[in-house]
């Protein structure tokens, strides 16, 4: 071999090594808790006394172990399946001719751990709705080794424990219920039938979700801990990879004649004719009259890698604006478009799981929203919605590493912009504007 080659071999191997290194998120293959292998033993089963059933945090222990108590009596997830048997979840079923809610497969995949029958133990009840090993994985291999306290957490995740500490890895999880995947997914003819509209944030659900864990000095020790505004970038990456990957899907991406109408933002067609208040947002390119791709993702997207890499921003923009006007061409240009996009998606998993979020990003992201704000680009309720969300990511993520004037200093005014956006038919778009226009960017 070529003494060349052969030192660029070296140096390309040892990058290998390196990147295998720093990599540390979102490494191998992801298998969701509710598709893996693993028998889920049950709720039942994780909510003794002396493990997580408890009733007040125990001192001295590394995890709280009244895990069971929070999310028993604050966390919607445990309500998850006994809203199936609700007057609205009947009225949807009825609606859709699917026989009763609370035994139909298509509700029961996001509202209940709906593993197979052959994968459930003895105590295991589809009753419990969302329950722990929904999130955490099947728990019959990781069970003992986890509670005889010699495994250390790589050992779990090997005996099938989901590593839900990991943004990549929650993102999958989250998004695969509260947007869909390729095994489950709301419709437009689900929402028809009176499911309500899903929105999601990956930093700000986490926040809203009854915390059952705390991230103290031993957490740190044991798991990776991404700040607030890297979970919030990733998740926009993975929910707009999912998007894209309903729009490609040829058993999701349709209904007759019609594409299917989950993925456009539902203000293109949801609003009264009254009032007429088109107005143009430059990012779309797109004239009035038009059906607009949800691209709410898609302006938090450009804001955050215009902060990393200013060229792939720009690439970026231009990508989403190709999209955007091949949905007045023809579908071979959409698909086309598509791809390309969900391309760069993953290619920006790959980007912000490496970035290292510091306090620099947290002025530019936080900057660059409220600039957005400005130049009217989220004047669709989606995009403001998600506008929103991402200031407060931002502003939570300045709090934790102690810029804490400028976060509390913008506390009014992000309230005020949550109110605004607070009746989705009726939403107060210069209300929001004005919020967000008095939060004063960090310098
Ligand atoms: C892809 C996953 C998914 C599927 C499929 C699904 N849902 Fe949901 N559903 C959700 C999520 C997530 C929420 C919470 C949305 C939110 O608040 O952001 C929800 C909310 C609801 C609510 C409102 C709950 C409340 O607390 O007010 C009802 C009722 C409901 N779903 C019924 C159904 C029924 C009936 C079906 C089957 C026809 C169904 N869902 C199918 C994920 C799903
Ligand atoms: C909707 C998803 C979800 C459900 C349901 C859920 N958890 Fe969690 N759990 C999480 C997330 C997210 C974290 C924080 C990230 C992490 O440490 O893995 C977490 C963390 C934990 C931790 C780790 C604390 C630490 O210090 O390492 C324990 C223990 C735990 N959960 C137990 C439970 C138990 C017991 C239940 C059921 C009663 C449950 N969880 C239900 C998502 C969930
Ligand atoms: C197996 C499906 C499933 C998974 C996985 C899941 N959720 Fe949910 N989630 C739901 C359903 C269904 C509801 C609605 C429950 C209800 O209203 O009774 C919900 C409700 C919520 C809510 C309350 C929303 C509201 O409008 O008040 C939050 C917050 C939330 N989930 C966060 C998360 C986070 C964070 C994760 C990932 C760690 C996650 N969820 C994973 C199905 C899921
Ligand atoms: C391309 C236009 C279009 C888009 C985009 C669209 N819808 Fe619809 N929607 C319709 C039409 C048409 C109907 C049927 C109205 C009827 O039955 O009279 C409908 C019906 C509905 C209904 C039933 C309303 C009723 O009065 O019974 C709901 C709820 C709904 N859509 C929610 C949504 C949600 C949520 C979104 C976005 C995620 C969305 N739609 C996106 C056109 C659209």
């Amino acid at each position: 071999m070529n003494n060349n080659f052969r030192k660029i071999l070296t140096v390309i191997s040892m990058i290998t090594i390196l990147e295998i290194f720093l990599i540390k998120i979102g490494n191998a293959q992801t298998i969701l808790p509710q598709n893996a292998d693993d028998i889920h033993i049950g709720v039942t089963s994780c909510a003794g006394s002396t493990c997580h059933g408890a009733t007040t945090p125990w001192a001295g222990s590394t995890v709280l172990q009244n895990e069971y108590m929070t999310w028993e009596q604050y966390d919607p997830h445990s309500k998850a399946y006994s809203v199936l048997l609700n007057s609205t979840s009947k009225k949807m079923a009825e609606n859709l001719g699917i026989g009763k809610a609370h035994e139909a497969k298509i509700c029961l995949d996001c509202h209940a751990d709906n593993v197979p029958q052959n994968k459930r133990g003895r105590v295991f009840q589809i009753s419990d709705g969302v329950g722990c090993e929904a999130c955490h994985g099947g728990g019959q291999r990781w069970l003992g080794i986890h509670v005889s306290g010699v495994g250390t957490h790589e050992d779990n995740v090997k005996a099938g424990l989901y590593p839900t500490e990991d943004p990549v890895k929650r993102a999958e999880l989250c998004i695969s219920c509260h947007f869909g995947d390729e095994t489950k997914f709301v419709t437009h003819r689900i929402m028809g039938a009176g499911h309500p509209r899903m929105s999601f944030e990956l930093d700000t659900f986490t926040a809203i979700q009854p915390a059952h864990y705390e991230i103290d000095s031993d957490y740190r020790k044991r798991k990776i801990v991404a700040n607030g505004i890297q979970t919030w970038a990733i998740g926009q990456a993975i929910a707009l990879e999912r998007r894209l990957e309903a729009l490609l899907d040829p058993k999701r991406n349709r209904d007759g004649i019609f594409p299917e109408l989950v993925l456009y933002d539902c203000q293109a067609c949801h609003h009264s004719l009254m009032e007429q208040k088109w107005q143009p947002r430059p990012g779309t390119g797109l004239g009035p009259g038009v059906v607009r791709f949800d691209d709410s993702n898609l302006l938090m997207l450009q804001i955050i890698v215009s902060n990393i890499d200013p060229k792939k921003g720009a690439l970026l923009v231009q990508q989403t604006k190709a999209l955007h006007k091949s949905t007045t061409e023809n579908e071979a240009q959409y698909y086309a478009a598509a791809k390309v996009l969900k391309k760069t998606s993953s290619e920006l998993v790959a980007l912000f799981s490496r970035h290292k979020f510091g306090k620099k990003d947290v002025s530019r992201l936080l900057n660059g929203l409220i600039d957005r704000a400005k130049k009217a680009e989220f004047s669709d309720y989606v995009g403001a919605e998600q506008a929103i969300m991402g200031i407060s990511a931002v502003l939570s993520t300045a709090d934790r590493m102690g810029m804490k004037a400028a976060a509390k200093s913008a506390q009014k005014a992000v309230d005020k912009a949550f109110l605004a956006l607070s009746k989705y038919d009726n939403w107060d778009y210069a209300g929001f504007k004005t919020a967000v226009g008095m939060i004063k960017p960090i310098q």
